[in-house]
Parts: structure tokens; sequence; C-alpha cells
């Protein structure tokens, strides 16, 4: 029996699926859809563990962190579930100067980051050449990794960017439905975010994506059909992390997403990967606080991604309400996360947490 993304309905059980992946088997999106189906139980426990245990022996037990600086919320772009779109009139807009941006990198580098995650809206301010600049500032004055956040440019620019300094590119495809994203995205396509992560992959970026999780629309399908495409775009990084609803969206008044079907993603994404690096995101740690971050180390994640954006800003870069850490100091982040991973017996990594996969 087919559903309505077109999925074959699994005919095996949890009990089978669980078996197949301890075999060391592949699940088709049938079989991730009926374990994403799990309730809480002794199935979802055993699921959790093998997520586990393939961390444990694929990435090992290092956490690697990595400073976000958040340089910009101008953007050109009217994404439905974003809090920093366009047509969000109530946003206090910012940008930093460049100097301003290399200086809280070798602020982090102080603090013993070796990756800096520089992310911003659809910010046309930045031009290639500035982007330049920042990019080679970076890498002068500090020992980082550098990973842009920064959306859709042209093919040229991502091949400038890299030639600049940049390692990484994180560009979530947000969702594997082609209905749900073009809902979504008023002045974006499916298929050149696709082509997009496939240029990023053709110039030598480590690449990441990702999903949100919730999203008003999304069935179980989907989020199976995702895992696919993790598989399928054989990604050095995947970054899961719920839905949360902006009151001053299209989306206003829509469900959040779930902590529970994040933990199930996330196990999944793990055991789907290998050997992916996977951050316990900042939109989970805002459902869950106390714990959200602790329970995504013990189920597949290895990397967490602490704030490191001036506090001035911060309040400023809204995504979605109830963001963490708006009031605290990047040192304070710091020292709460480190504490965090050693409390799960994890240590954090002190190289730059370069990609394991050796894509062929
Ligand atoms: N503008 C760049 C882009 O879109 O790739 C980078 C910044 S964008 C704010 C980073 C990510 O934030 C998006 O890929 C999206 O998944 C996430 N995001 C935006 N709004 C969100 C919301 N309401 N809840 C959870 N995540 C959200
Ligand atoms: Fe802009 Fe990114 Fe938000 Fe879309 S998700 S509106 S591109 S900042
Ligand atoms: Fe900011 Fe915990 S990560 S205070």
């Amino acid at each position: 029996m087919f559903t309505e993304r077109g999925v074959w309905l699994s005919m095996s059980t949890p009990v089978e699926l669980l078996a197949r992946i301890e075999r060391g088997e592949d699940l088709d999106a049938a079989g991730l859809a009926t374990l994403l189906s799990l309730e809480e139980g002794a199935d979802l426990e055993r699921l959790f563990a093998l997520a586990d245990g393939i961390r444990k022996r694929s990435v090992g037990e290092e956490v690697h962190l990595r400073g976000l600086i958040e340089f910009s919320n101008h953007c050109r772009k009217n994404c439905a579930y974003c809090g920093i779109r366009l047509d969000n009139r109530k946003v206090r807009r910012y940008r930093m100067e460049i100097g301003e941006i290399v200086g809280t990198a070798v602020t982090a580098a102080g603090l013993g980051y070796r990756t800096v995650v520089l992310q911003s809206g659809e910010d046309a301010y930045y031009t290639a050449d500035r982007m330049v600049e920042l990019i080679r500032g970076i890498k002068k004055s500090a020992d980082l990794a550098i990973t842009l956040s920064i959306g859709e440019r042209p093919k040229d620019e991502y091949r400038r960017f890299f030639e600049a300094g940049a390692d990484r590119y994180l560009l979530r495809f947000e969702t594997s439905s082609r209905a749900l994203y073009a809902r979504l995205h008023p002045d974006s396509s499916y298929d050149l975010r696709m082509l997009s992560l496939a240029r990023l992959r053709e110039i030598g970026y480590q690449v990441g994506s990702g999903v949100m999780i919730g999203l008003p629309g999304q069935t179980i399908d989907d989020l199976a059909m995702d895992l696919m495409q993790f598989k399928e775009l054989d990604l050095d990084m995947v970054g899961i992390g719920p839905y949360i609803c902006h009151p001053d969206t299209p989306l206003a008044g829509s469900p959040d997403g779930t902590a529970g079907m994040t933990f199930k993603m996330l196990a999944l994404t793990r055991i789907v990967t290998g050997d992916a690096h996977i951050p316990a995101t900042t939109a989970l740690a805002t459902l869950r606080p106390d714990d959200g971050r602790e329970r995504a180390l013990r189920l597949g994640a290895n990397v967490i991604m602490p704030n490191l954006t001036p506090q001035q800003y911060r309040q400023h870069y809204l995504l979605y309400p109830g963001k963490i850490c708006l009031q605290e100091s990047s040192d304070r982040c710091t020292e709460c996360v480190s504490g965090r991973v050693q409390s799960v017996g994890r240590v954090v990594s002190r190289g730059y947490g370069h990609s394991l996969k050796l894509h062929g």
C-alpha cells in the first residue's frame, strides 16, 4: 500500500527494523517512517541506543564547538517561517562592520574555538568583494576554520569565497517535499536549492544541509524522505531543529515542532549518515533548555554551536521567539556548553572538526 507521497508502508515490525540497523543494513523510506512513528517505550529507547553506538564508532567521543556569529539580520527573502524575513517590519535591523566581525572571530579563537560560523540573512550589502575581505581578514588574524551560512549566491561567488579560505557552507534544504518547499519559499525554488548544494560540493566545500521538524503541513513521510535525501546528498554536516512559530510571520498561530520528533530524526540521521557531523541545535535547546542538548548528544549528535554574536545584536536575530542566551556573554555560553558536554561524559574537541567523509 502507498501513502500520500508514494512511500510503501513498511511490512516490517519495529523490532525487525531495529535488528536490520544492528546488522548494518540500510532502511528504506517505509522503514524510516515506521520508526519515526514509534511512541515512548522500549523500541524507541533501543533506537536511541543504536544511534548512540553508531555515533561512538563513527565519530567518537569528541564534541566540536563551532562559534556562531550572526553578523547581519537584513534579508531580501520572505521565507514564511522566519522571524527576520524581509516583510517583518518589527525587526530592528543591524549589520556588523567587517572589522567588528573579524574582532569577534579573534575573540572566538581566544576562547579556544577552531571554527566560526558566519551567519546572516541574504544581505546584498556584503558583496562578494566584502565577503572576500572578511574571510581573508579572519584567516590572517586567527587560526580558524570558516563556515558560511549566508544563503544562496551565484556560483562564481561561492568559488571566490572558497578560494579566499572559506572551508564549509551550510545551506539547509528545509524540507524534501517540493510542494511544501514551494508554499514556504515565495522567492526561491527547491531545484535552485539542490543545484546550489551540488555547486558547493563541486567547488570543494564541506557541505552542510538540513531541515526543520514540524513545519505546518509536513508529514511523517516527508521526514522519512528528508532522511533519504541526507544519505543521497552524502552530507558532511546535517543540522536538524524543530520549527518554532514566530508570531510576526504568515505562519503565526501554527504549532511548534516537538522535541520528541526532533530526537527521533536526530537518531535516524546518525543511523543513515554514519559519520556526518550533527549538531544539537539552538532551536532544540529553546524547546528543552534544561536537557535538550544533552539528550541530543546521547542519541547521535556530536556538535554544538554556541552563540558568540556580540550581546547588543543577539536580541535582534530572532528567527523564532524564546531563543536562548540573549543576555549571556560569549564566555558564559562557552563555559555552559563545555560543562554540558562533560556532564554526558564526552570531551570538547581541540581540533578543527573537519569532515570525516571522503567523497568518492
Ligand atoms: N539566511 C540563511 C539561510 O536561510 O540559509 C542563513 C540564516 S537562516 C536564519 C538559518 C536557518 O534558520 C534556516 O535554514 C532555517 O532552517 C532556520 N529557521 C528560520 N526560521 C526558523 C524558525 N521559525 N524555527 C526554526 N528554525 C528556523
Ligand atoms: Fe532570510 Fe534565511 Fe530567514 Fe529565509 S531563512 S528569510 S533566507 S534569513
Ligand atoms: Fe548560553 Fe548556556 S549556552 S548560557
